[in-house]
């Protein structure tokens, strides 16, 4: 509606000019300026092209004489569009102030058009280009434009040099660039010139003198070059003089010492090189005087006394000698120093600390002496209002006076590569507000005091490179906004507190190159925000905590310890195990028919006086693991009623290091009373069997001639809590199936975790196929039920809602009598967490059994993954080729050769040639059709594992003939 009236109105106003006497110039420009500009708020509804005058509207103010438009202020209405020609309408606008909107495009205004603008203030726009060479012509009534922020580029135009009533010229922020025109320094009213954060070069001529009205100029941030003029001595009323970060160079004119009014003299980042001159004293209404960044020498003068109202001197980043002048004690009103970055020596004064200084950055300077004179000069007031304390990088020598504690408000205390020794005052605990403690590359010795735990604000503790002993306080843990803790080079000893796992903030951890000992508490893990955690050259053993970050964490952050274990360090966690020393100096035997028989209840919880211990360094060494288990033994006190209960308090004599020190617990799901019959070493010097995703197993056989593999959980933060572990596994007991190898029970403690299987003596189903000798090849009936008993395991699982993630024929037992037995089943339930990545990284490790949507993030995975890994199976069973195999220069994935060799009906070629011709192939076809349909790439065209069983079963069965019906 607006929009169309607009561009009426603009026809009207470019066409018919004079068309219609009654309506105002003032509205017509107006609502035309309206129509080209968004107005989210509707700050602009009052604005009705009805209206015979303007002069009511919002921002609008009229000339009560003449009753035209003379101001538009229209600031910050999030108005955005273009600067329409309706304002060139308005003809006696003295005012027009659009700042902090966001209007956009090209500035096609023209000042000769608006012949009584005073006042033009475009600032914080979004305003682009040049801008127009006739933008400036016949400005001579403007006093102020603002430009600033937006993003103007381009010279800015010599025209300007019309705009000679011009007092305030501000253009920053925008990307003007080049020389600037030479009239800006003939504007002999010009009180400020703000042209900083620009692209601007070229030099301030002499004839800045010109300017001798101006009291602001900020040149800032541009690529001006050359020296200061002796000019600007006659710019006496100069308040503030900005030219920082430019490329200014030479020395100060020693016409500045007329520049008394000046408050602000910015001239860091710069090529300034001079000595302070002792005129500087004469600038007496410094505030804040910056040459930091320069190549500033010599000393200060003694002068610098006499500037009383300087509040902020920064000095930094220059070569300055000398000490500082002690006359900088009537300096009364400062209130920040920085003089870091220099040369300056001496002591630290002694008048510091009786000013009333925010901050005080002395670092990188040579001075030498202790604290001690200085902090205990302090007055009170200078105590409460220091927030900011470095003196870093000198040389001072002497204790940490503990008198700091009065300097209650610090926030940032930095007193490294000092040579400061003795003690960490404890009293810095009391520093409550503090935010950085940085005590680091001294030599201070003792321990750190655990009342530095007070110090409830740090969020950087760096005690790095000292002489510190002991061990790391648990107090720490208070530090609950701690993101860097900094203890290295150190001989901090004992262990990583676990306190420091509640330090969620934290980022960066190092503590290298101590002595610490002990396992790192798993909760580290925890931490979610580490960047980086150094724990390298220390005593620390065992495995690392499991989390995203620790999985992916440098060597270099955790080498040098030589007991930690894992993949990371390339050590094997069992090497790293206690000696494997088991006892019991009471072993009481259990009376048979002690034992509580088991009615419905199928599982009993023993509580034991002895332990199962695994693993040791020595044996190791040849080879075979010994597994001892003593003394598995029911308490005679033991009521038959009382089964299921969990009887403590039986005692715990393994001598693991870090032995926890609550029993073990060992539960038997079968109640077999043999198993609790024995009092001596039952186990001995058996062979490993095997190692898996999960852990080694071994082989051992029980006194009474009962034999069972035992497992030993190795997959770091396996299982987070005992409840859950035997959840679990008391859920895995109960699965009871002639093709499933039975979990018969298992053995708990907090670092020691077994389950104990039912062990089954013929092998495993990839040694029969591909490592047996060329006479033990199993028949074509034998394969059969090996895929049937497999098939019918899985079923079973699948019923009871375990799906088994990993099946592969090194998974499949065989039996003394031939029949297959799946193992390793459920145990992805004992990981933290079941997704993706760590299913496919830990547990579907084997190659050419993992179902494509392991990779495939949009494709849920379900019990069909199994499926695929049996099909996998079929189809190596019946060629005797493993899934996946490495020829010279190819690699050959089983399922498309067999695919390929269906197609071409040359089926029998693919059959293991140790059975050639031994094989029905009214069998062999539909077998290998199944095979292939189970692999299919898609989960759903799979049949599930009952289907399966029917489908082998009619395979099987005389009148197998039907198989095509079901294998399309
Ligand atoms: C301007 O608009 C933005 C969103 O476009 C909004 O977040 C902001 O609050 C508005 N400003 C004012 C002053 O209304
Ligand atoms: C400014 O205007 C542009 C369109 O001209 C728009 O895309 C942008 O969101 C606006 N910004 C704000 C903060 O309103
Ligand atoms: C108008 O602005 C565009 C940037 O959007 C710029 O490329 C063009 O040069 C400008 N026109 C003038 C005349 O400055
Ligand atoms: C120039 O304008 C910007 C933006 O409005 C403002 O922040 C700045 O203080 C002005 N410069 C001076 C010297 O007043």
């Amino acid at each position: 509606m607006i929009r169309l009236l607009g561009v009426f109105l603009i026809f009207i106003l470019n066409n018919v000019k004079g068309f219609s006497p009654s309506l105002n110039d003032d509205v017509l420009g107006l609502i035309v300026f309206k129509a080209d500009l968004k107005d989210p708020e509707g700050k602009l509804v009052s604005w009705n092209e009805d209206d015979d005058s303007p002069c009511n509207w919002f921002g609008v103010k009229c000339n009560p004489r003449s009753n035209r438009a003379s101001d538009l202020v229209l600031d910050g209405l999030n108005l955005s569009g273009k600067l329409g020609r309706g304002l060139l309408q308005l003809h006696f606008l003295e005012k027009l102030s659009l700042a902090k909107n966001n209007i956009s495009g090209n500035l096609t205004l023209r000042l000769d058009q608006l012949s009584n603008l005073r006042t033009l203030d475009l600032s914080e726009n979004s305003l682009v280009g040049e801008i127009p060479y006739e933008f400036f012509q016949q400005c001579g009534s403007l006093r102020s434009i603002s430009l600033a922020k937006n993003k103007f580029s381009g010279e800015i135009p010599q025209s300007i040099g019309s705009c000679s009533s011009l007092v305030s010229l501000n253009f920053t922020y925008n990307q003007f660039s080049g020389m600037l025109p030479s009239g800006i320094w003939h504007f002999s009213g010009l009180r400020l010139l703000d042209l900083s954060n620009n692209l601007l070069e070229g030099e301030i001529p002499e004839e800045m003198e010109e300017l001798h009205n101006l009291r602001w100029i900020n040149l800032g941030k541009n690529r001006f070059t050359g020296e200061i003029p002796d000019g600007i001595g006659s710019c006496v009323l100069l308040r503030s003089i900005d030219l920082s970060s430019n490329s200014f160079s030479g020395s100060l004119p020693s016409t500045m010492q007329t520049l008394s009014l000046c408050n602000n003299l910015i001239l860091s980042r710069n090529a300034f090189a001079f000595e302070v001159a002792d005129w500087i004293g004469e600038l007496s209404s410094l505030e804040n005087l910056d040459i930091s960044g320069n190549n500033i020498s010599g000393a200060l003068p003694a002068s610098i006394g006499n500037l009383r109202s300087l509040k902020v001197l920064n000095i930094s980043k220059n070569a300055l000698g000398g000490s500082l002048p002690d006359s900088m004690r009537d300096c009364i009103n400062l209130m920040s120093i920085d003089i870091s970055q220099n040369s300056l020596t001496g002591i630290l004064p002694a008048w510091l600390f009786r000013l009333s200084l925010q901050k005080v950055v002395f670092s990188e300077n040579k001075f030498s002496g202790g604290l001690d004179s200085a902090i205990l000069s302090a007055t009170e007031n200078s105590r409460q209002k220091c927030l900011v304390l470095d003196i870093s990088q000198n040389s001072l020598t002497g204790g940490i006076p503990s008198a700091l504690v009065y300097f209650t408000s610090l926030h940032v205390m930095n007193l490294s590569k000092n040579s400061l020794v003795g003690n960490i005052p404890y009293s810095v605990g009391e520093l409550k507000s503090l935010n950085v403690l940085d005590l680091g590359e001294n030599q201070l010795n003792g321990s750190i005091p655990t009342e530095i735990g007070g110090a409830v604000s740090l969020q950087e503790l760096r005690l790095d490179n000292n002489l510190l002993s002991g061990s790391i306080p648990t107090s720490i843990g208070n530090y609950s906004l701690l993101t860097s803790l900094y203890l290295s080079h150190n001989n901090l000893s004992g262990s990583i507190p676990v306190a420091v796992a509640k330090l969620t903030n934290l980022q960066h951890v190092d503590l290298s190159f101590n002595k610490l000992m002990g396992s790192l508490p798993k909760q580290l893990g925890n931490l979610g925000h580490l960047i980086s955690f150094n724990i390298s050259h220390n005593l620390l053993q065992g495995e690392l905590p499991g989390s995203n970050f620790f999985n992916t964490i440098s060597t270099s952050s955790v080498s040098g310890n030589p007991s930690l274990c894992g993949a990371l360090v390339n050590r094997d966690c069992h090497t790293v195990l206690p000696k494997p020393i088991v006892l019991n100096p009471e072993s009481t035997e259990a009376k048979p028919g002690t034992m509580p028989q088991s009615s419905g209840h199928e599982r009993k919880i023993f509580s034991i006086s002895a332990i199962i211990a695994i693993g040791a360094a020595a044996m190791i060494f040849v080879g075979v693991i010994a597994v001892t288990v003593l003394n598995l033994s029911v308490r005679s006190s033991m009521s038959p009623s009382a089964a299921g209960v969990t009887f403590s308090g039986g005692e715990y004599y393994s001598r693991s290091p870090s032995s926890d020190a609550n029993s073990g617990k060992l539960v038997m799901f079968s109640g077999d009373p043999d198993f609790s019959t024995g009092a001596h070493a039952l186990l001995n010097k058996d062979c490993e069997l095997g190692r898996g995703g999960f852990g080694a197993v071994y082989h051992t056989v029980l006194k009474d001639g009962h034999a069972v593999a035992i497992k030993k959980l190795t997959v770091s933060s396996l299982i987070k809590s005992q409840d859950e572990f035997e959840r679990e596994l008391k859920n895995l007991g109960k699965v009871r199936h002639p093709n499933l190898v039975a979990l018969e029970g298992y053995y708990w403690t907090p670092s020691l975790q077994l389950l104990i299987f039912e062990f089954v003596s013929g092998g495993n189903l990839y040694t029969h196929l591909h490592e047996g000798s060329g006479e033990s090849y199993i028949s074509w009936n034998e394969r059969f039920n090996t895929i049937l008993g497999t098939a019918r395991g899985l079923t079973h699982l699948h019923q009871m809602n375990i799906i088994h993630y990993n099946i592969k024929s090194s998974n499949i037992l065989i039996d003394s009598s031939g029949s297959p037995k799946i193992s390793d089943y459920g145990l992805a339930r004992l990981l933290p967490t079941l997704d993706r990545y760590v299913l496919s990284s830990k547990i579907q490790s084997a190659l050419g059994y993992m179902a494509p949507e392991f990779t495939c993030k949009t494709v849920k995975i379900t019990e069909k993954c199994d499926v695929y890994g049996f099909g996998v199976l079929v189809l190596e069973t019946v060629t005797g080729k493993k899934p996946v195999e490495y020829m010279e220069d190819d690699v050959v994935v089983l399922c498309d050769i067999v695919r390929g060799a269906l197609e071409e009906g040359r089926v029998e070629e693919c059959v293991d040639v140790r059975m050639q011709g031994k094989f029905p192939l009214e069998e062999l076809t539909p077998m290998m059709k199944l095979g292939l349909i189970c692999t299919s790439q898609v989960p759903s065209n799979r049949p599930d594992m009952a289907e399966v069983v029917k489908i082998l079963e009619l395979i099987r069965s005389p009148e197998g003939g039907q198989d095509d019906l079901v294998l399309v």
